[in-house]
């Protein structure tokens, strides 16, 4: 499975993920993303058909603020490695 949340400290509000992954993300007030099925929590897996959008979103972000991973992210974004 795939999860997937936004680091809203590095979202610069571009728009991109909207357009890539419209089911995966939306904006809240200041256009800032966030994961949408579960208000950026990171524990609902993405659905399997939404994979390749989710791929899409993270590759297009263009500050790297879109995370996935293989495991649920419990509403805490990881630190860069
Ligand atoms: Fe923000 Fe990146 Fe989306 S900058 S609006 S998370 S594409």
């Amino acid at each position: 499975k795939l999860y997937s949340i936004v680091d809203k400290d590095t979202c610069i509000a571009c728009g991109a993920c909207g357009m890539a992954a419209p089911e995966l993300y939306n904006y809240d007030d200041e256009g800032l993303a966030y994961f949408l099925p579960d208000d950026n929590q990171g524990n609902t897996p993405i659905a399997e058909e939404l994979e390749l959008d989710a791929e899409d979103a993270y590759e297009g972000c263009p500050t790297g603020s879109i995370k996935l991973a293989n495991s649920n992210f419990n509403g805490s974004i990881p630190e860069e490695d």
